[in-house]
């Protein structure tokens, strides 16, 4: 990519990763970029750096712009590898000695990950840099989604550079919500639900803080995907509705299946959903992505999952998706449990299992079939799927 100018003298030079397609289990079906910020004043600042392996690219863009010898100070806003990979090269090219800003917390990580007695420079929540005419104001973000995560802000351009929040795992060469449009949101929703979910308390709270400090915020530049200009406002109003949780009319039946029983189940499940004026998808455990079905879950009121028995257990692709879930806190879910079994049937009581330790409104005991389900089977799976449907519609309408 070539840099990106968002204000006179700030400049995203990071890097375009086309090809990742798993970044840490969660599916990026069209990459990703790791954006790192320069600065141009009397110091000359760069704001976090990219994954290793991508510096090249990174040195290419600093170089059409200056001598990236000539950057005067690093900010590390983030110390996960996908910021900080770059750190090593980048400071022994611009100089090992050159004040290595970080939060408190970067203090720990940094040195754990990297080894190096950089010259570190631990900052203080609120803490201001000059930098010539600019002034940069570091604000903690803890469990942002890290320990060490911090936001750094320039008062005189109103941009906040705000790390991994606000961000999307996005690759493409239009660069700002106004170029790419209202198809930037899927791929906003799908990094909250799957990087940030778990931490909705303290997005609502961090959002309420920086309201109350009054930052005028012109342009948003995340550490992924693209940047924010055209109404940074959008974004944050996402996140406060994304982290309050509130079901929207709608449903995900989960599953998979052995000999297509457990398929049968999902499937006439969700027509009963669905006959309810419900919107439902039966997404087969194999044939979606765990993140995908995860962005899904995110604003469902119900969550109905399905699996067989295989060897007394859970099958593993759904124990996965449990487990998965469960890590991301979702909240103000219903839920419910099927499965086809041969002999000894546990599935429904473990999938219920999860679904209590997740603190869902279990609304039935579960649904199991033996074998293959029969017609009478076939119709209690409608049931079923229909008093989901209608609990859901009841809490739409403000009912219980
Ligand atoms: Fe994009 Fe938490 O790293």
């Amino acid at each position: 990519m070539n840099p990106v100018e968002i204000a006179k003298g700030v400049y995203q030079v990071g890097a375009i990763d086309w090809n990742i397609r798993d970044f840490h289990g969660y599916s990026t079906h069209i990459g990703s970029t790791y954006n790192s910020y320069l600065i141009i004043d009397e110091k000359t600042v760069l704001i976090d750096t990219v994954k290793k392996g991508f510096e090249d690219q990174l040195l290419a863009n600093i170089s059409r712009i200056i001598d990236p010898r000539k950057i005067d100070l690093m900010i590390s806003n983030h110390t996960e590898m996908d910021h900080s990979g770059g750190l090593p090269r980048i400071m022994h090219y611009i100089g090992e000695d050159k004040p290595l800003y970080c939060s408190k917390m970067g203090l720990k990580s940094l040195p754990s990950h990297f080894q190096q007695k950089w010259n570190y420079q631990g900052v203080e929540n609120g803490q201001e840099l000059k930098i010539g005419k600019r002034t940069l104001t570091f604000l903690e973000t803890r469990m942002l989604h890290w320990p060490d995560s911090m936001f750094t802000y320039c008062k005189e351009d109103q941009v906040l550079f705000s790390s991994d929040a606000f961000g999307q795992h996005y690759a493409g060469y239009d660069m700002f919500d106004d170029l790419v449009g209202d198809a930037i949101m899927d791929h906003a929703k799908k990094y909250f639900a799957n990087i940030l979910l778990l931490y909705s308390p303290k997005i609502l709270k961090l959002i309420e803080q920086v309201q109350e400090m009054g930052l005028d915020v012109k342009v948003i530049c995340p550490d992924h995907g693209i940047m924010w200009r055209k109404d940074p406002g959008k974004i944050i109003r996402a996140y406060s509705d994304w982290s309050l949780q509130k079901p929207a009319k709608k449903a995900v039946v989960a599953y998979d299946t052995m000999w297509h029983s457990t398929q049968h189940m999902a499937e006439a499940i969700a027509d009963g959903i669905a006959a309810q004026g419900v919107d439902v998808r039966p997404m087969h455990i194999r044939s979606y992505d765990r993140s995908d079905i995860m962005t899904e879950v995110l604003d469902a009121a119900a969550v109905v999952v399905g699996s067989p028995t295989l060897n007394n257990n859970l099958f593993p692709t759904v124990a996965d998706l449990l487990t998965y879930m469960k890590g991301l806190k979702p909240r103000n879910k219903i839920g419910a449990a099927f499965g086809s079994y041969g002999w000894s049937g546990e599935s429904v009581k473990l999938i219920n299992q999860e679904f209590e330790a997740m603190g869902f409104d279990i609304i039935d005991p579960g649904l199991r079939i033996q074998y293959v389900p029969d017609q009478a089977g076939h119709q209690s799976c409608k049931d079923l799927g229909a008093r989901i449907g209608r609990k859901i519609v009841e809490a739409a309408a403000g009912g219980k």
